[in-house]
């Protein structure tokens, strides 16, 4: 077997390394690219994890991590309203890395000083090393690096040896004399820093002394290994929606228990073109996963009959949703264990200190059902980003189909089909959704786009179709670029694939007379229309 097809798992048992204790932590205080610290750690092959940049000296050496990263912040280390981390940290003798915020916050709470700068740098800036680190290791003198700061550090505590400079900032890297502590005023996460990704392997390899190895195959070992610990000859619920996340969930599940796992699919009616016969095919027939479609349309049609408000229609859909997996669920005997694809940009807003309370989105249909059934929960994801769960997705052998699908709303075709839902509208808005994406995917734009989708108008307007006036509705169509579906911006789609999309639309789907493109970013407006 040649090296690169191992496994992580295997790479670091022969290097003799012990990947499963490796973690760096980071700690946060709410910079906007700490998540892309977390990233670079993973990409290069080490497990991280983003802890609230306050958390304490003995909650941090309780989770015995490999290394600490401090993350920067829009705040100043020198103000009273400042997270800072505790002291304590410094004691514990990790090796530790300060970008930015945490360069200077390091430099503050060790006898340093730090201000207002005189002149801020935002941006690349020529990033010059004075003296030999191993920081710097195969880094040439100059390089470039993405700097994003109003404070400066204007002197160091005892014990600190300056490292670096630029135009504007006398210390711009330091490193401790006697400890394997390393601080960096230039964003290494950044693409526009250079020589980044060196930086924080050579902190990560070279200082740390790490071993690496971690990769997606390492981590489904391990997710199917805590599964079976944690279940042991338990039973688990899963609940299907045709999701990236729920698929996967479930098909880790079925790798770790087999037939103790029961999927439930819930069709509402409210899915895309073929969604559940899909689901149902790969999952249920192709990998044999235990699943039942529950037909519960009518249903769900019923109690949105004549609702048009659309928080009403969002908890109408959920207490039903609730209420229908747990009748499936309880059909199918003992179960202690519901199995969620909660993933970690979720996580980390709950728990982050730096973000402040931002409002998460319900984004699972199932919540409330853990403690009115007594289920334990399982969310083999939580620590995993969206594009992660992809890769595990591909690892666990999912087809590229299913595992590169855009985001799909729990409340479904509900939320775009504006007013009050009924059946023919939503037929009209599947066969329009339909068209859009088979047009974006014949034309390679389907993986270049975030999201897309099509939103059918409460509104009627005229046109002529052959000689006859007609007076029908009207579909938008939607696509969107967006990191995490906090922000988004619309996606400039070529004129000519709108225009294959709207003539097909307009004249294959009855009832549509007009198409029109959404080009709103979010704010002001949200990605779905309700
Ligand atoms: P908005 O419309 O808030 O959407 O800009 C951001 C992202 O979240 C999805 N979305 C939902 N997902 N339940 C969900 O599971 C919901 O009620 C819901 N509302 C919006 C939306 O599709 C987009 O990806």
């Amino acid at each position: 077997m040649t090296v690169a097809m191992e496994s992580g798992a295997r790479q670091a048992r022969r290097r003799g390394g012990r990947t499963a204790r490796e973690r760096v932590l980071i700690l946060d205080f709410g910079s906007q690219y700490t998540q892309l610290i977390a990233r670079r750690v993973r990409e290069a092959g080490v497990f991280s994890e983003i802890v609230p940049g306050t958390t304490s000296a003995s909650e941090i050496a309780a989770r015995d991590p490999s290394a600490l990263i401090l993350s920067g912040s829009p705040a100043s280390g020198y103000r009273a309203e400042a997270p800072l981390p505790d002291a304590g940290i410094y004691a514990l003798d990790k090796p530790l890395l300060g970008i930015c915020y945490g360069f200077q916050v390091t430099a503050q709470l060790t006898g340093g000083q730090v201000a207002k700068a005189a002149a801020a740098e935002y941006g690349t800036a020529t990033f010059v090393v004075d003296r030999p680190s191993p920081l710097f290791a195969g880094v040439p003198r100059r390089f470039r690096a993405w700097m994003s700061h109003g404070d400066e550090v204007q002197a160091l505590g005892e014990g600190w040896v300056p490292v670096a400079h630029t135009a504007n900032a006398r210390f711009a890297a330091a490193r401790h004399a006697r400890r394997p502590f390393h601080l960096i005023q230039f964003h290494p996460e950044v693409v526009h820093s250079t020589y980044g990704k060196r930086v924080l392997q050579n902190f990560l390899f070279r200082i740390a002394g790490l071993k690496g190895g971690w990769s997606m195959k390492g981590f489904l070992e391990q997710a199917v290994a805590d599964i079976r610990a944690r279940v042991k000859q338990g039973h688990i619920v899963c609940g299907l929606s045709g999701g990236v996340d729920s698929t996967v969930v479930a098909t880790l599940c079925h790798r770790a228990v087999g037939r103790r796992l029961q999927c439930v699919l819930v069709d509402h009616g409210l899915l895309r073109l073929g969604e559940a016969e899909e689901v149902a095919r790969e999952l249920g027939e192709k990998r044999r996963l235990q699943l039942t479609v529950v037909d519960a349309r009518a249903r769900f049609l019923d109690r949105l009959a004549g609702v048009s408000d659309p928080e009403r229609k969002r908890r109408i859909i959920g207490a039903e949703f609730i209420a229908v997996f747990e009748e499936e669920a309880r059909r199918h005997g003992p179960v202690e264990f519901l199995a969620q694809g909660t993933l970690y940009p979720d996580v980390i807003e709950s728990a982050s200190a730096g973000h402040g309370a931002q409002v998460i989105k319900t984004h699972h249909n199932v919540g409330g059902l853990p403690e009115r059934m007594n289920l334990k929960l399982i969310e083999p994801l939580r620590l995993l980003f969206k594009d992660e769960v992809r890769a595990l997705g591909r690892a666990l052998g999912l087809p590229d189909h299913l595992v590169d699908r855009h985001p799909f709303p729990g409340p479904g075709l509900a939320v775009r089909t504006l007013g009050a839902v009924n059946a023919a509208d939503l037929e009209i808005l599947r066969k329009a959704d339909a068209i859009f994406i088979e047009e974006l995917r014949r034309s390679n734009w389907y993986h270049r786009t975030w999201q897309a989708f099509a939103v059918l108008l409460p509104v009627s307007t005229v046109g002529v179709k052959g000689d006859e006036r007609s007076y029908e509705r009207v579909i938008a169509l939607r696509a969107v670029h967006s990191e995490d579906g906090m922000t988004a911006d619309w996606t400039r789609l070529p004129a000519s694939l709108l225009a294959r999309a709207s003539s097909r639309i307009a004249n294959e789907v009855r009832g549509v007379n007009r198409v029109v493109y959404d080009c709103t970013s979010k704010p002001p407006a949200t990605i779905e229309w309700e």
